[in-house]
């Protein structure tokens, strides 16, 4: 859970993140849904931004729309000619982020699935293979989004995970056990990333954790 920032996170938001209208508009919607923090910070959208371009990213995947927060990074990043597909579950937030985001769903710059991803992925495998990959759903599923983006993802391609402390977990004995099934998953999503052949992987360590692991050119499969 985001809470209070703290002083440094704070300078970094007042200096580095521009939001502008819609944004504004996504960051007034979620209090109203109360799902404030579960989204991911200005200075996180802005990371997975700069991220984006750094590998020229033009085909994106987003697992988890929530309202379309980190969607207007990946957008942005994607420019003019770039796509997004994102997924979510819940209808209203699905709702809520088609309408914020009416004017680049008509661009055809972005699609908006609603349903579990992983039932949804395969329908845009055809499109793939993709630039960028980011996962922010249920924690629980990380390593099946990995199996799903490690064969979609294009050589050179990006890989983003938010939540990748699983709220500290990760680097704790023994998990609650009404979480005990996300733990453990998410050891395993760090741990197959850290030590995987086609992977440069790091954990960047944001308030919740965000690994990224970027696919080599030259692959084992
Ligand atoms: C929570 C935070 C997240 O970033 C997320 O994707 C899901 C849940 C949380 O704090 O519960
Ligand atoms: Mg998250």
């Amino acid at each position: 859970m985001r809470t209070e920032k703290e002083p440094k996170m704070q300078y970094i938001e007042d200096h580095f993140v521009r939001l502008g209208s819609q944004r504004e508009k996504i960051l007034k919607a979620i209090l109203e849904v109360d799902k404030d923090g579960i989204q991911i910070s200005g200075s996180e959208g802005q990371l997975i931004k700069v991220l984006a371009r750094m590998i020229g990213a033009q085909k994106m995947v987003e697992i988890g729309t929530l309202l379309g927060f980190s969607t207007t990074w990946l957008l942005e990043a994607a420019g003019p000619q770039g796509r997004v597909w994102s997924f979510e579950k819940m209808s209203e937030h699905h709702r809520i982020a088609s309408e914020i985001l009416k004017a680049e769903i008509e661009e055809q710059r972005l699609s908006l699935h609603l349903g579990d991803a992983l039932e949804q992925l395969p329908k845009i495998e055809h499109e793939g293979p993709f630039d960028l990959i980011f996962i922010d759903a249920n924690k629980a599923a990380y390593m099946e989004y990995f199996h799903w983006a490690h064969k979609n993802l294009r050589p050179g391609g990006l890989l983003i995970a938010d939540n990748t402390f699983l709220f500290g977990m990760v680097y704790q004995e023994e998990a609650p056990t009404n979480h005990a099934k996300a733990a453990k998953v998410m050891k395993e999503f760090n741990k197959t990333l850290g030590e995987h052949p086609d992977y440069d992987a790091i954990l960047i360590p944001t308030s919740e954790g965000m690994t990224i692991g970027l696919k080599k050119y030259a692959t084992s499969n």
